[in-house]
């Protein structure tokens, strides 16, 4: 390997406010060696931008699904997520789907701050880019980047909030829904608030 072959190693508080496009930003994270995900990762998931979408979805990280198949929710969760879009009267053609990290924590394990931290140049670069008015948070990790590590999504669903203008709606993530099963409270939560964001992007 010669230099020019070494890797460009980016930084992403740095190069990702630059980028500007959905395009150069998705180009531009395989190059992202910046926390330790980028060791374990197979290969980093930008998200999904169709052109036009005006409902953002934030999940937390990729799982093995995702990992090996480049595309967010593509497993279990994702499987849920679609039939509950549908129920909303969502495809998910329509909607712009990113994780608070783009590359999957080993075993599945919650991002840690410091990962989560270093990620979110590129998932708000990539939110000025598709600049969607209605965002929905699923999950806690997707909620402490929207709202701070004080929220919580028991007290902070229900209300549609306003972030910089674009209205914010939280909720629980797929993978709680399926835990506590078709009775429990996440899922009931999760339709609930999918519909809430149906309407408000109507
Ligand atoms: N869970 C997430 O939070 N994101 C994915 O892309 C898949 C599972």
């Amino acid at each position: 390997m010669t230099a020019a072959d070494d890797p460009v190693i980016v930084d992403p508080a740095a190069v990702a406010p630059t980028l500007q496009t959905w395009d150069r930003l998705a180009a531009a994270m395989p190059d992202c060696y910046a926390c330790p995900l980028s060791v374990s990762r197979t290969r980093v998931v930008p998200g999904v931008f169709p052109s036009g979408a005006r409902l953002l979805l934030v999940g937390e990280a990729p799982g093995r699904s995702e990992d090996e198949g480049g595309l967010p929710f593509i497993g279990r969760s994702g499987q849920l997520l679609d039939q509950l879009l549908a129920e909303a009267g969502l495809q998910r053609a329509e909607v712009a789907v990113l994780n608070t990290v783009k590359c999957r924590p080993p075993g599945n394990r919650t991002p840690r701050r410091r990962e989560a931290a270093t990620c979110r140049s590129w998932l708000d670069a990539q939110v000025e880019v598709i600049d969607p008015p209605v965002i929905v948070t699923l999950g806690g990790a997707a909620l402490t980047w929207a709202l701070g590590p004080k929220a919580r999504i028991t007290t902070a669903r229900g209300t549609v909030h306003e972030v910089r203008g674009r209205a914010l709606v939280p909720t629980y993530h797929p993978a709680a829904a399926m835990r506590f099963g078709p009775q429990g409270a996440p899922l009931q939560a999760l339709r609930a608030d999918l519909a809430t964001a149906a309407a408000l992007v109507q």
